[in-house]
Formats: C-alpha cells, structure tokens, sequence
C-alpha cells in the first residue's frame, strides 16, 4: 500500500541467521561503543529492539541487567534465543509497552523500519519515567556510494531505483526533531562518519542487506549485477589485501524521558 506521500514500500528485506552471521559480524563488533553509552546496570530491565541474532544483547546481559530482545525476524529471534536470550518476534512498528524499561537499547535497526515515527512513540511509552533510549542507526550518507552505483546500474537496466530504496538515514536536525517530538531530552546525537571494513565482500554485503535491489532482478542476473557493482567500486573499497570497505555513516544518541513525563 502507497504510504501517505505517495510512495510504494521497498520489497521487504529477509534476514538469514547464518548469512548475517557470516558477512556482518563486524555490525555486532561495532556496536560496543553503543553499549559503553547505555552503561547498563545489574538489576535494569533493557528492552534490546532489533536484537537480531543477539550476539550484541549477550554483552548487554553480562552487565546484569534483565534483558528482553525483540526482532521482525523469527530466524533472528530462533539464534538469540540459542545464545540464551530471551527474545520474541515482534516488529519494531507494533510495539505495545507500557513504561516498564529502565532503557531501551537499539543498533543497526532503525534504518529498517517502516514507520519511524511509530517505532519513537513506541519507544517512549515502553520507557519509565526518568529512562534511556540510546542507539546507532545508518546517518545521513550512510553507504551513499553503494547506492549510487547500484541506482546506476538499475536505470541502466531501464528500472527506476527511487521506490526500491529501503533505508531512512536521517540528519542529525531530522533526528533530533523526530526524538523531541515525541517527548525524549536529547543528551547526546552526532553523526560519525566510519570507513567500514567487511567481513567478506562487497557481493556478501549486497547479498545481506540489499536484497531490495537485487530483488526486482532474475536470479539468473543478480550475480552479473552485483559483479558490476564491484567493478565500478573496487578502485575505491578494495584495499590492497583484497579486503573490502564500506562507506558508513553511523548516528549515534542518547535521549531520556524526563521523571515527569507519562
Ligand atoms: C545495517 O543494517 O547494518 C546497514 C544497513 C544499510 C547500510 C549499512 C548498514
């Protein structure tokens, strides 16, 4: 269904537990600075949304605190459950929490969902009163060379790309606004820019989470596609061991619901 300006939805995005695990290792690695900025405590109940397959929640864990993970993706749910976290499938949109989290923890999230403005709502009344929501999501330019060569390589296939583009990658002003409107004190929000190195390649990372892309193509000719798109990036992405980079540009924050607030 068209959402209210008009646009169709990207396909939907499939996560694979054993695919994410072998080309996006790094994203959990990555995450440790976000956990050093929730500095979680024992005895605190943390809401990890978009746990994936929980290999980030078990470092939320081992500080003690009482953690519940949730993800859209039942394969995901499956894996952190595996590592012993107790996780559901809930999708991030249809979160229906009543002031029962000290924090809600977020990483790598929430570029994906469909209705950000929802998901922020939905993060503020699972708050209590005097709570913290911190995370890291894909800032403005996040992958932008990525997504220029694979906009080219569609049009040239005479296929419009707009439409098939599936992440929301805000500014800091954009972000700011949509966290203090829906309640949250801003303590801290900055975009960092971060040269990413890869686990496997620049296909493996296409595979794992430009399945929007790809999807619209023959599965005969996604590995053509994709081969192009490594060619008209390898100059730039391709280190000198043959290790492939990315272009990420990540936001970070730290927001609070104030003590007063319902
Ligand atoms: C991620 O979910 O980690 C991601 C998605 C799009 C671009 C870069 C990273």
């Amino acid at each position: 269904m068209p959402s209210e300006d008009g646009k169709l939805p990207a396909p939907a995005q499939t996560w694979n537990a054993e695919r994410y695990a072998r080309h996006a290792g790094y994203v959990a690695e990555h995450g440790a600075p976000v956990v050093d900025l929730l500095a979680p405590m024992a005895g605190e109940r943390i809401l990890d949304l978009g746990c994936g397959d929980g290999r980030l929640t078990v470092r939320l864990l081992e500080s003690g605190a009482d953690v519940f993970g949730i993800d859209a993706s039942p394969g995901q749910v499956h894996a952190a459950r595996a590592r012993g976290i107790n996780a559901k499938t809930v999708d991030a949109t249809a979160l229906n929490i009543n002031a029962e989290f000290d924090a809600v923890f977020s990483n790598a999230v929430l570029h994906w969902v469909s209705d950000i403005d929802t998901v922020i709502g939905g993060v503020f009344r699972a708050l209590r009163p005097g709570g913290r929501f911190v995370g890291e999501m894909g800032g403005q330019g996040n992958v932008e060379t990525i997504i220029a060569a694979s906009t080219n390589a569609l049009r040239e296939r005479g296929i419009d790309p707009a439409p098939l583009n599936p992440w929301y990658f805000p500014d800091t002003a954009a972000f700011k606004r949509l966290l203090a409107g829906h309640g949250f004190r801003i303590d801290y929000l900055e975009l960092i820019p971060r040269w990413t190195a890869l686990d496997t390649s620049l296909s493996g990372w296409m595979d794992t989470f430009a399945e929007s892309y790809l999807s619209v193509l023959a599965l005969a000719d996604r590995p053509a596609f994709v081969a192009e798109i490594e060619a008209a990036l390898a100059s730039q992405f391709r280190d000198t061991e043959g290790g492939w980079h990315a272009d990420y540009v990540r936001l970070r924050f730290k927001a609070a619901k104030e003590k007063g607030a319902q």
